[in-house]
């Protein structure tokens, strides 16, 4: 939701600021814009469009000035265009402003600041944030900035730049958006992800809600906005992270798009994220020391929640499956942006279990919140070390999936399964279990070391996948259907395939499709069956029935070995995935799913990376 950048050191800024902005694109792209300050002057470029559209107009004469800030947006306040694009400036022209959130008291500042004289240039909330400084400059850009943050309400992170102070970027974080600050050698950056800074610094410092950054070239004072001058060393010393992720990590390493790279980086996501943390001897212990719980709070547990969006919340359906089944818990699930309006009830003993890639998303963090508040545990499972997702909960489950870029989730949402399956055999450790479940949790455990092998065969193997989903792309809508454990992994189909491609389509529980939406169901409809769940598997074969009973086009996606299906729909509409414990069968017909949401998209030439409308980081509620 909007990128964020800013540099400011001894180098040429421009193509740095044009490098950083390139690898928040996925954060927004409906128009973007840079500032360079040089010799007391700005240089200010922005457009409506991508970054690829701002590089076609920073012309050479933006020069060589070494301090500079940008944005990519994807709009919330005024349409995308020139005009609403960021930077914005002052009524002097001397201040220039990024930002990334929301400011809630935008209409009653802009009035006020219109009644004192200023003029406005576009539609944006940002623009006021300008004004504000403009209003309370003094010749001290960090005072200025703290005295309008004070004044500001809402959730964002800024980032001022003043024409008279060449040598400062000032930022700026209230509540949710993130701000990271990049610590290198006489030079310092700020992006708003991680990514953004790999190729520059491996050491960065996560500016937490309420505080303010005064950047120069050598130093980075920390304090709070409330209290300007006191600067708090101490705290900024203490809190440096160093991130080991590579900068290759997040390039497209010879693949057309991202998610296909991503896609193909699974195998790996799943050994990283059990390697050190699931003992291959099937007797010893698992230990989660991150997660901050001790054997007899585990065992105390009364119900879990989970909360997540988009994605996530898939991955947090099929936890409530496996939970409530293997472990006897009570477990909710809820949508970031309804949770916490729902004035949920909070038992003695309840965990409150956040889902997030990115650890920024705004209506999760509002859910933790509200759980918090209302006296939940909270545990994060988090891709991104120092979210603000993980700094929030009191435990920590990181998956270790590495960047993702793509705009749509995959090989997060595998590893956010994988860290769901760990949860639970960790926790069974700690409570009492039938001697049944006992077995199976066993062959669970065995199973998750076969995945990163079982993957690879299908991701070796993907013509057939390719060939069903180029078929699928001719078709203006389709289905997903599932019971048990695949009726998240519909939803996650369906939703891969709506946001990439752009077919409209639906997934549904399988038994449910006969309560209205086989209404839909025609001639040559695609419905993707995923029949992986043994327990369950007759009724799916009934409800392919259904299907195939109004001439629509059923594809099954079955274990290897199976019958009943690939005869009724022949091999020709099978997708087989190789015979695991039955829960982690969700993990490898994720890897289909993901494909045919892929390969449609690819051969309707949509923009798979960055697809319209959509931003990876949703910062706002
Ligand atoms: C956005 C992304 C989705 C993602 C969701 C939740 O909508 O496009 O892919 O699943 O946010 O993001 P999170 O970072 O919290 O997992």
């Amino acid at each position: 939701m909007c990128g964020i950048v800013g540099y400011v050191g001894d180098k040429e800024a421009l193509p740095i600021l044009m490098d950083k902005l390139r690898m928040l694109t996925y954060r927004g792209y409906d128009s973007a814009g840079i500032a360079v300050s040089k010799n007391g002057h700005f240089y200010v470029r922005k457009c409506k469009g991508k970054v690829r559209d701002l590089e076609q107009i920073v012309d050479e004469d933006v020069g060589s000035g070494t301090i500079g800030i940008g944005h990519t947006r994807w709009a919330t306040h005024g349409p995308p265009s020139t005009r609403n694009a960021h930077p914005h400036l002052d009524c002097t022209g001397h201040i220039a402003v990024v930002q990334n959130g929301i400011v809630e008291n935008f209409w009653e500042l802009k009035q006020e600041l219109i009644e004192k004289g200023h003029t406005f240039q576009s539609d944006t909330d940002t623009e006021v944030i300008a004004h504000l400084v403009e209003e309370y400059y003094d010749d001290n850009l960090t005072t200025a900035v703290a005295l309008a943050m004070q004044r500001m309400k809402g959730s964002m992170a800024v980032l001022v730049m003043h024409r008279d102070e060449e040598d400062r970027l000032v930022a700026a974080k209230m509540d949710s958006p993130p701000l990271i600050i990049g610590l290198g050698r006489g030079e310092n950056h700020v992006a708003s992800d991680i990514p953004a800074l790999l190729h520059y610094t491996n050491k960065i410092y996560v500016l937490e809600d309420g505080e303010i950054a005064t950047i120069t070239r050598d130093s980075v004072i920390i304090s709070n906005y409330k209290e300007p001058t006191k600067p708090d060393r101490r705290l900024y010393e203490r809190k440096v992270i160093v991130v080991d992720w590579s900068p290759e990590v997040a390039q497209k390493g010879g693949y057309p798009h991202y998610m296909l790279k991503e896609i193909h980086e699974q195998p790996q996501t799943v050994l990283d994220t059990l390697r050190g943390r699931l003992p291959e001897r099937p007797d010893a212990p698992i230990e989660l020391p991150d997660l901050n719980v001790t054997p007899e709070e585990v065992a105390a547990v009364e119900r879990l929640t989970f909360v997540a969006c988009g994605t996530a919340y898939h991955a947090c359906l099929v936890a409530k499956y496996a939970f409530e089944q293997a472990l006897r818990i009570p477990v909710t699930v809820d949508i970031g942006s309804e949770y916490r309006y729902r004035q949920p009830i909070i038992g003695p003993n309840e965990w409150l279990v956040a889902v997030s890639q990115s650890g920024e998303t705004a209506d999760t963090i509002a859910s933790m919140r509200e759980g918090k508040e209302r006296g939940a545990r909270l545990l994060a499972i988090t891709n991104v070390v120092g979210s603000s997702v993980a700094r929030l909960a009191d435990g920590v489950l990181y998956t270790r999936a590495g960047p993702e870029v793509a705009v749509a989730s995959t090989k997060a949402f595998v590893g956010q399964l994988v860290g769901i399956f760990l949860l639970l055999l960790y926790m069974a450790q700690y409570r009492k279990v039938s001697r049944k479940t006992a077995k199976s949790l066993q062959a669970l455990r065995a199973g998750l070391w076969k995945l990163p092998e079982q993957i690879e065969r299908i991701l070796n193997d993907d013509g057939h996948v390719k060939a069903i989903a180029e078929a699928i792309a001719a078709h203006p809508s389709a289905f997903f259907i599932g019971r048990n454990l695949d009726e998240p992994l519909a939803r996650e189909g369906a939703l891969k395939l709506k946001e990439i491609s752009y077919i409209h389509a639906e997934g549904y529980p399988a038994g449910e499709l006969k309560h209205g939406t086989l209404a839909l169901l025609d001639e040559g409809v695609p419905v993707v069956a995923l029949a992986t769940q043994g327990a369950v598997y007759d009724k799916m074969v009934s409800n392919v029935q259904e299907v195939l009973a109004r001439s629509a086009w059923a594809i099954g996606v079955v274990p290897e070995g199976d019958k009943r299906l690939t005869e009724l729909l022949g091999e020709a509409n099978v997708l087989t995935i190789p015979r695991n414990h039955d829960w982690l069968h969700t993990v490898t017909a994720a890897v289909h799913v993901q494909l045919i949401a892929y390969y449609a998209a690819a051969a309707l030439g949509r923009d798979i990376d960055q697809p319209r409308n959509l931003a990876k980081s949703v910062t706002v509620e």
